[in-house]
């Protein structure tokens, strides 16, 4: 078993990334995984952006990334890359808070023009954090994820089955990370 952070970088309080990741996250804890969820618009705003690493709830995040065997990090796109807020706390990690960790990137846009934002613009910034293995990432339209009256998230069949194959190489490759820490003891 492996212990998972899961990082929704969305500002919005009705964020689709957000309620995307919790709906992955059931799918990792089925498969016996430990998952932590970690909204960034919950963190304080001046801590974040007067890079206050002292701050209680600074210092307690980064405490989860350094406990997380691996990390999903899920983001809106913005501009054409990852949202400002996600930045803002990666900014505030040590250098290397990604070394020896399994990571799966996620994106939700507006426009399949920028499908390859995870790998242009997330990607680099991942690798420069020292992450161990970043495993292939996706992009899903936001028109692909939608929430039913009665409050339960739907994804189009498509976006799901391929949301689907990601998490489950993400978990295989944990699944490989765990059982080589424990065979070197
Ligand atoms: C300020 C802003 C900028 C955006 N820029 C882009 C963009 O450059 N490319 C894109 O595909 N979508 C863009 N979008 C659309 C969002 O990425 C998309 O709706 C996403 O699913 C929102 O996720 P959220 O509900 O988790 O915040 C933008 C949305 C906002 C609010």
């Amino acid at each position: 078993m492996a212990t998972v952070l899961s990082v929704s970088g969305s500002p919005s309080a009705t964020s689709r990334t957000a309620r995307l990741l919790r709906h992955l996250d059931r799918r990792l804890v089925a498969q016996g995984h430990e998952v932590i969820p970690l909204d960034v618009r919950t963190l304080p705003a001046e801590a974040l952006l007067g890079a206050d690493v002292r701050h209680p709830a600074i210092a307690e995040a980064a405490a989860l990334f350094d406990r997380a065997d691996g990390i999903v990090i899920g983001t809106p796109v913005y501009k054409a890359a990852y949202s400002g807020l996600l930045k803002s706390l990666l900014d505030l990690l040590p250098q290397y808070a990604l070394a020896g960790k399994t990571v799966l990137p996620l994106a939700t846009g507006g426009t399949t023009a920028h499908v390859l934002a995870i790998d242009y613009a997330l990607r680099p910034v991942l690798s420069s954090m020292g992450a161990g293995h970043i495993v292939q990432g996706w992009f899903t339209l936001d028109t692909d994820i939608a929430v039913t009256d009665d409050g339960h998230l739907s994804v189009a069949p498509g976006a799901a089955e391929a949301l689907a194959q990601v998490v489950d190489q993400f978990a295989a490759a944990l699944g490989g990370r765990t059982t080589l820490l424990a065979a070197a003891g």
